[in-house]
Order: structure tokens, then sequence, then C-alpha cells
């Protein structure tokens, strides 16, 4: 795609608000051009949310080096800027007129950095929806198309792909789904229970310290793991059982899955080489206490993780009142600082912002 040349000169603006997401059933191993090795489903969050604005103009021609600038709250952000540049030439050949374009990206985030959010997620699917917006506008499009924003998010960051759909999506090429996809995600909101419409989680921040790996090292190592083949199959299962379960609106089923699918993500960093261990002692600690909680008041509430020490509390809306105060009163005191939990719920997708 060449621009029009009498687009040269043209300079507009975009703004995209885009959330961030937790899987049920987890993505972790990956393959060529960022392509997972099972396919994993995800609620996409309210509150947790990159708020991006792309100002652009149109070049004479193409430059040799990309034209950004990259403010992060506030800041101009090297590291953030180089990030985004690095991501612009893996894409080159499917968006080459990026480089005719100046860009000034800004961005933040609603929730605070290194608490265990994927902000990757919200990151580069705001940044995919501001980009393929600008190309709408730049191409005279009609419409700004969803599973190219879907494809552009998982180039950045394979997750992502999942937080452009309301309610829920669902990534990776699944021989009994139809439509699903290696390249996309798709929009899984219209098949589920109305019990997982508004469901809340919690986050309980136990550390906010750096992961000690990251994703893309994580998703490295499932290569040399023993257990690798087993798990893409036990994941491929796991999704068939949960759609299931998120249709049916069974929470049994639910909890089991979710429980283990998070536990496997720890075990396959514990024994992969070199081994990580991310969990801390109050993951744990609040680990029992939620089990224990959901067997004494047979209120179905239960655990994931992302890969972090970080537990997401998982509960359907009608029990906020009972786990509000279990919450405040058992697992608050075991976050960091004693005061470290952020509310979050199922959310509706992302959002194009005026200015
Ligand atoms: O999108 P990435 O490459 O940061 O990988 C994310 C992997 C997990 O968050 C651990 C699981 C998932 O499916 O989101």
């Amino acid at each position: 795609m060449e621009i029009p040349k009498d687009k040269i000169g043209l300079k507009g603006r975009v703004k995209w608000e885009s959330p961030s997401n937790i899987a049920l059933v987890k993505y972790w191993g990956k393959f060529g051009r960022q392509y997972p090795r099972n396919s994993s489903i995800s609620f996409t969050l309210s509150e947790a949310k990159s708020i991006t604005e792309l100002a652009y103009e149109i070049l004479p021609e193409a430059q040799k080096e990309y034209q950004l600038s990259f403010e992060f709250e506030g800041k101009e952000n090297v590291p953030f800027r180089n990030k985004i540049v690095k991501f612009l030439d893996s894409v080159e050949d499917l968006y080459p007129y990026f480089r005719q374009i100046q860009f000034h990206l800004k961005s933040k985030n609603t929730f605070p950095h290194s608490t265990g959010i994927a902000s990757s997620a919200s990151a580069m699917s705001a940044l995919a929806l501001c980009l393929l917006d600008m190309e709408k506008e730049i191409f005279n499009k009609s419409n700004l198309d969803i599973n190219a924003a879907s494809l552009l998010s998982r180039l950045g960051s394979g997750s992502a792909s999942r937080s452009v759909f309301p309610t829920m999506g669902l990534w990776g090429k699944h021989a009994e789904i139809n439509s699903s996809s290696n390249d996309f995600a798709i929009g899984y909101e219209n098949q589920i229970h109305d019990i997982f419409k508004d469901f809340h989680d919690d986050i309980l921040i136990v550390s906010k310290e750096e992961k000690s790996v990251s994703s893309t090292a994580g998703h490295a190592l499932m290569d040399g793991n023993p257990y690798a083949e087993q798990r893409y199959l036990t994941a491929q299962n796991n999704i068939l059982r949960i759609i299931d379960a998120l249709k049916t609106g069974d929470l049994d089923v639910f909890i089991e899955i979710v429980e283990q699918e998070a536990l496997t993500l720890h075990a396959l960093m514990m024994c992969s080489k070199p081994s990580f261990i991310l969990l801390k002692p109050n993951t744990l600690r609040m680990i029992e206490l939620i089990q224990a909680f959901r067997k004494e008041h047979k209120i179905p509430v239960c655990f994931t993780l992302d890969a972090g020490p970080n537990i997401h509390l998982l509960y359907p809306h009608k029990y906020l009142k009972e786990v509000s105060i279990f919450v405040k009163e058992a697992l608050k005191p075991l976050t960091k600082d004693g005061n470290s939990v952020l509310f979050d719920s199922v959310g509706l997708g992302p959002n194009k912002l005026e200015f």
C-alpha cells in the first residue's frame, strides 16, 4: 500500500483506550512469528487500561529511520520509544508506509507500573488501534478492521490480540472451534452465560518487583521443556472444557480449570531450565485461604495468576458483599504494605476517545 500523493502533508490525531486482559486458559509457548502453541481465552478487563494518543503527519517520502517520539505518563521515554521502533521494524513487510510518517505518541496507564497487570496487552492493543485508525483516515477506509487490529496487537505482544474484544477473547487455532485462528483472536462475548459478563477480578498485589523472567524468555523456555507437548494437548482440552462451562455457567468446572491453568503455568516455569519460581510465600498463603473460604462458605471464588506473584481473585458479582469482607479481612493484609488491591471486572473492550 502506498500513500496517495495528495495526502502528503496531511496531519491528524487519534486517541484510543484499550484494556488489559487476564487469561483463564494460558498462552505459554510460541513459534514462528508470534504464533501460540495452544489456544488461550481471557476476560477483557474494565479498569486496567492504556490510553494512547497518536499525532501524525505524512512526510513527502519514506525515511531511513522511523520518525517517532514517545511520551509515557507525561515524560519522554526512550526505552519505550525504542521498543516501538523495533515493533514498527518487525511489521515493515505489512506496513511499509509507516516509514513515511512522523509519529508523536503519548501514552499512560490507569494502573500503577509493575503490578503484575499485563501492561503489554493494553499498551500494544491501544497502539495497534491508533495505527489502524490512522490508516483508515489516510486511505479513506470506511471501517477499522478489528481482525487486523487484533493481528497487529498480536505482533506486538501475543496476549494483546485478545484485548481488542469486549468481555472475552479467544486466540489460537483450535480444530474444534470454527473461526479460531493463530493470526488474530476472536470475540467470545456471545457464547457465554450471563454470570460471567460482570465477573470481578480483584488484583492482590503481593510484590511490585520487576519480573525475573520476561514473557519472551519464558515462552522460549517452553521449547526445551520436557512437559511441553503434554501441556499443549492439555490446554487444547481445557479450552473445550472451559467454553462448555462458560456456556452453561458451570462454576465448579470453571474454577477447576482456571486454578489448574494458573498452577500449571508456574509449574512449567519451575521445571524449565533455568528454573523460575515467581510465587512468593504470601501468594501461597492466599491460595490456601481462598480455597478454604470457598469450601467453608460454598462461595464460587477462585484465583488465577499471570507470570508473577500477584493473585487475581475471580468471582461472580452476586457474591460481591461476602467476598469484599473476605478480601478486606483476610487477603488485603497479605498484600504489599497491607494495602495493595486493585478492583477490576470484566469490561467492554477498547474505545475511541475524543480530544
Ligand atoms: O503476551 P505475552 O507474550 O506477554 O505473554 C503472556 C503470557 C501470559 O500472560 C502468562 C498468559 C496469557 O495468556 O496471557
